[in-house]
């Protein structure tokens, strides 16, 4: 990456010290640091625009909402919609899934007997969801199991295609606990050929990989603007159109009705019809300008420097005694492993005295540990900012902490 170094000036908590140590932020498939571009957006509207928006004729209100709808605009052109109007603001990748399962339990389209396919990867976000679903509308909830190597078993996938019945796929496109690459292209496919709606998770994908919804033929697709250099409660579900119009609102409220009466209610069309009640406005003009730093320096980019420095992570780690990686050669984003006889925990906090900054424990994926037999893991994750002075840094910490805990 030929301008690291304006890059990182872009992200004043970089400076920031951890005790004596410079912070080294390898946390970022949790949550990613914020460019000045979208602390600035989210300044200006609260500086200049603020007001409620579709609501007021008056000056501000016209203002915050042509700021709000084109933000919306820009999400929409970034993953290649159809329209803006298959682009739902939501608070996050949770809620994009529970809304779009909760609608779906509305619906009538699952009944007892059919099938929702999920994988041994997911994150709780789509796991929990889809059985409040299967609870409502006695649907089954089949999970396609993962190789030893985390990849997933694409022939049960298949069979269980085969046997029929399933009415949803919910997958993750990018593993958040061990950054494997799922094959959602194909997947999606063969799903939508087997008569399911496709629900992609790209929570974990949206930072790395450029998103096209009309060529990867999904009907529904989340992320969350945080893991994107935008701030925590704003999110995106997006959505096929003529899926949306058929789908019944979830929440009641203000905005999502045509018009109310104490006897009848009609609603409005999509995206109005999911977004009950005042959005996160600011959250939104602030997502669209990370989209435009994500997009000004290119996310195949972002993603060729990030692996870069995972592989070299990899490598400089792997001498340690007893380190064990999780997920395949191809990972993206995290990288996941555990020294033998060492907690995840201790290494953790160890690391953090050093100023390091890694996740550890289940990542919200805790069939996905049991699967391995594990309760948790260390896990390093790489954005734009990253550089190699970061890998050297977890190398020296991980190898101290670890002579410190033997
Ligand atoms: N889902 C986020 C993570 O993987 C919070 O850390």
């Amino acid at each position: 990456m030929n301008d690291l170094a304006s890059i990182r000036s872009a992200f004043p908590i970089l400076d920031r010290k951890v005790g004596a140590n410079r912070l080294v932020y390898l946390d970022n498939a949790a949550t990613t640091q914020k460019p000045l571009k979208v602390l600035e957006a989210s300044r200006h509207y609260y500086e200049s625009l603020n007001a409620n928006i579709h609501r007021g004729t008056h000056h501000l209100a016209r203002a915050a909402t042509d700021a709000f709808e084109a933000a919306r605009g820009t999400v929409a052109r970034h993953l290649n919609a159809t329209s803006p109007e298959e682009i739902i603001f939501t608070s996050g990748t949770t809620a994009g899934i529970n809304l779009a399962a909760s609608s779906l339990a509305l619906s009538g389209r699952i009944t007892e007997g059919d099938v929702v396919l999920i994988s041994a990867l997911e994150h709780h976000s789509n796991i929990v969801p889809w059985q409040m679903l299967c609870q409502r509308t006695g649907a089954q909830l089949k999970v396609i199991p993962c190789h030893d190597d985390g990849t997933l078993d694409q022939s049960r996938f298949h069979q269980w295609l085969a046997e029929g019945r399933v009415r949803v796929m919910a997958i993750t496109w990018i593993s958040n606990a061990f950054g494997t690459v799922n094959p959602v292209g194909q997947m999606t496919q063969a799903a939508r050929d087997a008569g399911a709606l496709v629900l992609i998770d790209a929570a974990q994908a949206a930072p790395h990989i450029g998103i096209d919804v009309v060529g990867l033929g999904a009907d529904l697709l989340v992320f969350s603007g945080h893991k994107l250099y935008a701030p925590t409660g704003i999110g995106v579900l997006w959505g096929r159109r003529d899926l949306l119009e058929s789908l019944p609102p979830w929440q009641g409220g203000g905005e999502m009705i045509r018009e109310v009466t104490f006897e009848h209610t009609t609603y409005n069309d999509p995206p109005f019809k999911f977004e009950a009640g005042t959005p996160n406005i600011e959250g939104a003009i602030a997502l669209a300008a990370a989209v435009d730093f994500v997009n000004d320096i290119g996310l195949d980019a972002i993603h060729a420097h990030e692996s870069l420095l995972m592989r070299a992570a990899e490598s400089a780690l792997t001498d340690i005694d007893g380190i064990r990686f999780f997920g395949p050669a191809d990972r993206s984003g995290s990288l996941s492993f555990l020294v033998d006889g060492i907690h995840p925990y201790d290494l953790g906090t160890l690391m953090d005295q050093r100023g390091v900054a890694v996740r550890t424990g289940h990542h919200c994926c805790q069939p996905l540990m049991a699967r391995f037999g594990i309760s948790g893991t260390v896990r390093a994750s790489f954005a734009v900012y990253n550089d190699t002075s970061d890998v050297e840094a977890i190398a020296d910490a991980v190898a101290r902490s670890v002579k410190m805990l033997r």
